[in-house]
């Protein structure tokens, strides 16, 4: 079902794939730069039956880096935008987006911040001014305008955002529209603005054109409105034929619920895909982690929807809709949120899997060709593998040599704790990158400056990627102490040696809060049944079966810093499973029995049968570089072997080693 054809008025849609709005931040002069153009032309190449362009209706409206409709005055870049995907069979989805409150005041320049009453998101934080009755004339002129000239443009569908607690959904809302007016009070009421910005747009549409409206199927916060009002405010958009199909996604930026990250099950939020379809008979797109086939698929099968929306996915992987289609690897979001919340700072889009996503007009501008030149790269983790796909891209003889047997490097242990396991489809989707790229690879194989000169290459990366760090403190390495890596890669033995007594884990960044994921994860009985047969067979009193006492222990203030606001649904994980955490602690020796820290310039003991270290990693040992400058061999030095990060800094790395490095 995923690769047929579906109709959409008079639209004809080639499958069921709509790559749903991602504002970018990448334009600049207010006009579609090619940047954009490569980017979108790149997502109608690979698949997409449909790509959303997102256009803010006005000055107020618009994010920074954002299109606005109503100071662009150039909209060739947009006529020619809507030919090209049209050359791929693309349609061009223009979402009309107004961000009401949601803008950090360090990114508005004093463009006034207007919302139905003066209340502040939790997230955001600026005050906004209640709107006027003169502002939401102003804003309904400025979505007319806008439409008018997407239309005109040559966009195939206009899409009205109502969702994630943007300008209209902050209309529906309980809790956040408190207006004593015609706009506010009852649902009757709060949906007024939100539908007479829909009858403005379609009287400028007029009857066959078609209309997304993209909608929050409840907001997800105590007070905001539910499914039920969503199920009502849809039947009105169907009623007075306001709506042609709604794309529906889960809650808003502020819901205490994880919406996109990889806590969310794939598909997740198809139950309010579900509950607008059985409301009214319009089309309907379902969102919210749809990145893979299969998913996709059931949820047609299913009747949950009539399309599928992935945001995501698209921007993990360009051609994802025509590799799924093959059933070739493809890169597959990681839902790890990088991009996200890149984008809410303020900064432009970038996926940490995928470096080629906003670089496509760079990308496009090499020529292909093959030099005779050998590149040999040392190490088969995340920033070796990319610094061999891109080398290979650009023409060089790419060796890669791992002395592993697999590649992966860390990213390996990376896919252990819980949500993570999708990155072994990255590893596989690299190798298979790199051997249609004609990468040689070199498995379990030590490389030294010897071996270098060797090979004789005329460029050398260094990706050796780096090792635990080991502080000296006594007792470190006494037989109760493990790394974070010795726990990753232990057996059941070790789950059950520390599932006894009670476990300090010493770090509490990222590696501290996953180890302490995963251990709960391998320790913990998923179910009574499974629970009952264990202590069934070792005999013990059926009963609740202990769980797992973990004791985190970190030295600065805050956990998981580096998570950014993942660290959020992790803590709130660890938490529901008891694991204690204790901050802003010194650790000054490591006992049998105990972890002796200092906080507070007070001394305590801390319980502790086994300790884990995860106090993060240091460069592996890089010493052989120096030969290569004694026998003028040029390297460069990246990812962690040159400065300790996460995967995506290490992709990164590669990737600009290579981005404007030409060859001839
Ligand atoms: C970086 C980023 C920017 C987004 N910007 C918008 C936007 O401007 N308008 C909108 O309606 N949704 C926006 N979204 C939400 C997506 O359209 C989509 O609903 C959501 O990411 C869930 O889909 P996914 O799991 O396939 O990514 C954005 C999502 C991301 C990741």
């Amino acid at each position: 079902m995923l690769y047929s054809p579906m109709k959409l008025k008079g639209l004809e849609l080639k499958n069921r794939w709509v790559m749903l709005a991602m504002h970018n931040g990448y334009t600049t002069d207010n006009i579609i730069s090619e940047r954009e153009i490569a980017f979108y032309e790149a997502r109608a190449k690979g698949g997409a039956a449909a790509i959303t362009v997102v256009m803010g209706v006005n000055t107020t409206g618009a994010l920074k880096g954002m299109l606005n409709a109503e100071t662009m005055q150039d909209w060739s870049g947009m006529e020619r935008l809507a030919q090209i995907l049209h050359q791929y069979d693309c349609k061009l989805f223009v979402q009309l987006f107004h961000c009401g409150r949601n803008e950090r005041a360090r990114d508005r320049d004093n463009r006034p911040v207007l919302a139905p009453s003066a209340v502040a998101s939790s997230i955001f934080k600026n005050m906004p001014k209640e709107m006027t009755e003169q502002d939401m004339k102003d804003t309904l002129q400025a979505y007319e305008e806008a439409a008018k000239k997407c239309k005109a443009c040559g966009a195939d569908v206009i899409e009205v955002n109502i969702s994630a607690g943007y300008l209209l959904s902050q209309f529906l809302s309980p809790i956040d529209n408190l207006r004593q007016d015609n706009y506010g009070g009852n649902l009757e009421n709060r949906m007024r603005f939100p539908l007479e910005v829909l009858e403005r747009v379609r009287f400028v549409l007029t009857e066959d054109f078609p209309i997304s409206v993209k909608l929050s199927g409840a907001q997800m916060i105590a007070g905001g409105y539910s499914i039920e009002d969503m199920k009502l405010f849809s039947k009105e958009m169907g009623k007075r034929k306001l709506a042609d199909v709604i794309a529906v996604t889960g809650g808003w930026h502020e819901s205490p619920v994880e919406q996109i990250s990889y806590h969310v099950p794939k598909g997740g939020y198809g139950f309010f895909a579900e509950a607008i379809k059985s409301a009214v008979s319009l089309p309907i797109i379902a969102c919210n982690r749809i990145s893979d086939g299969e998913t996709a698929e059931e949820m047609l099968e299913k009747g949950i929807c009539d399309l599928v929306g992935s945001a995501r996915g698209f921007l993990c992987d360009a051609e994802f809709a025509d590799r799924i289609q093959k059933n070739v690897p493809f890169n597959v979001c990681q839902a790890c949120n990088k991009c996200v919340q890149r984008v809410l700072k303020g900064e432009e889009l970038a996926c940490a899997y995928n470096p080629e996503a906003g670089n496509e007009h760079i990308e496009n501008s090499h020529r292909k060709i093959a030099t005779k030149k050998k590149v040999l790269v040392v190490g088969g983790g995340p920033g070796g593998m990319m610094a061999a796909k891109k080398a290979a891209d650009r023409g060089f003889q790419t060796t890669l040599c791992t002395k592993e047997n697999k590649l992966g490097g860390q990213l390996n242990l990376a896919m252990l704790p819980p949500g993570k396991r999708d990155i072994s489809k990255f590893i596989e989707y690299m190798e298979y990158e790199l051997r249609m790229a004609g990468v040689k690879l070199l498995f379990n194989t030590e490389v030294d400056a010897d071996f270098i000169m060797e090979f004789d290459p005329y460029f050398v990366v260094v990706a050796t990627g780096s090792i635990p760090h080991k502080p000296d403190i006594p007792g470190i390495d006494g037989k109760n102490v493990y790394l974070a890596k010795e726990v990753f890669e232990g057996d059941n033995e070790l789950f059950a040696r520390l599932r006894k007594g009670k476990t300090v884990i010493i770090g509490g960044g990222s590696l501290g809060l996953e180890i302490a994921g995963f251990l709960v994860e391998q320790t913990t009985f998923s179910n009574e049944v499974e629970r009952f047969a264990k202590n069934a067979l070792e005999g013990t009193k059926s009963g609740k079966m202990e769980r797992i006492d973990l004791h985190i222990l970190e030295q600065s203030p805050f956990l998981g810093t580096e998570l950014g606001s993942m660290s959020r649904p992790v803590l709130n994980e660890l938490d529901k499973n008891d694991v204690k955490m204790t901050t802003e602690v010194s650790v000054q020796g490591i006992y049998s029995n105990c972890v002796l820290v200092e906080r507070n310039g007070k001394l305590m003991e801390i319980p502790a049968d086994h300790v884990i270290i995860a106090m993060g990693s240091v460069p592996a040992d890089t010493n052989f570089v120096v030969k290569l400058q004694d026998e003028r061999i040029s390297y460069a030095l990246i990812g962690d072997a040159e400065m300790v990060g996460d995967a995506m800094m290490a992709i990164y790395s590669a990737y600009e080693l290579f981005l404007r490095m030409y060859i001839a």
